[in-house]
């Protein structure tokens, strides 16, 4: 019995393999593939997408408008106001009468008359406007509410309280006038002398 079962087993062993056979569907060529439709955007996901561009570009916005701030620094809105204490050239410059060739630059007026040069500031001793000088009528007219200066810049009409100052002189080593529009002489009430004037050949007249 246990011989049988070794020589069945050495029979089964000792067979040759059957030949593999290939399908002949197997070996024909694939059709082309059909072209895939693109992909269709899930709404889902396109939501998101949107989104987030929205808040980049909010921060990139942000972000530019704190730079453009930053640089507005270096550019400060400030006001230019012009010298206070400068030259305008020498005594023989100026003749007899009113010179308003300063006004626009310094808010003067260079005078002279038989006691000397003078500069008065113009502005005008009631509410500060710049009165106009009329040559036809020898004064100053303020335009706002109608006081008028005699060539001297005393008040004698309207409402303008006293005369118009007059700024600091002095003459520079070259002999030009040099004038200080942030020292103004007022004249003391009711007489015609000047407040505060040092002795010397500096203060509101300059006898050349
Ligand atoms: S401001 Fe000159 S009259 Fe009033």
């Amino acid at each position: 019995m246990a011989d049988d079962k070794v020589e069945k087993a050495g029979a089964a062993t000792a067979a040759p393999a059957a030949p593999r056979t290939v399908d002949p569907a197997a070996l024909k060529p694939r059709p082309p593939k059909a072209k895939s439709p693109p992909p269709t955007l899930d709404p889902k996901t396109s939501g998101d997408l949107a989104r987030r561009a929205f808040v980049w570009h909010g921060c990139a916005g942000f972000i530019t408008m704190l730079l453009v701030c930053f640089g507005r620094f270096f550019f400060p809105r400030a006001l230019f106001e012009p010298k206070t204490r400068f030259t305008i050239g020498y005594p023989s410059d100026y003749g007899f009468g009113v010179d308003t060739k300063w006004q626009q630059k310094f808010r003067i007026w260079v005078c002279r008359n038989a006691s000397g040069l003078f500069v008065i500031y113009a502005r005008c001793t009631h509410l500060g406007c710049t009165p106009d000088w009329k040559p036809s009528e020898n004064k100053f007219k303020c335009p706002c509410h109608g006081s008028g200066f005699d060539a001297e810049g005393m008040n004698y009409e309207g409402p303008a309280p006293k005369p118009m100052l007059r700024c600091h002189l002095e003459l520079d080593p070259t002999g030009q006038i040099v004038v200080d529009s942030l020292k103004l002489y007022d004249f003391e009430t009711g007489t015609l002398k000047f407040k505060d004037v040092a002795p010397g050949g500096q203060g509101p007249l300059l006898a050349v």
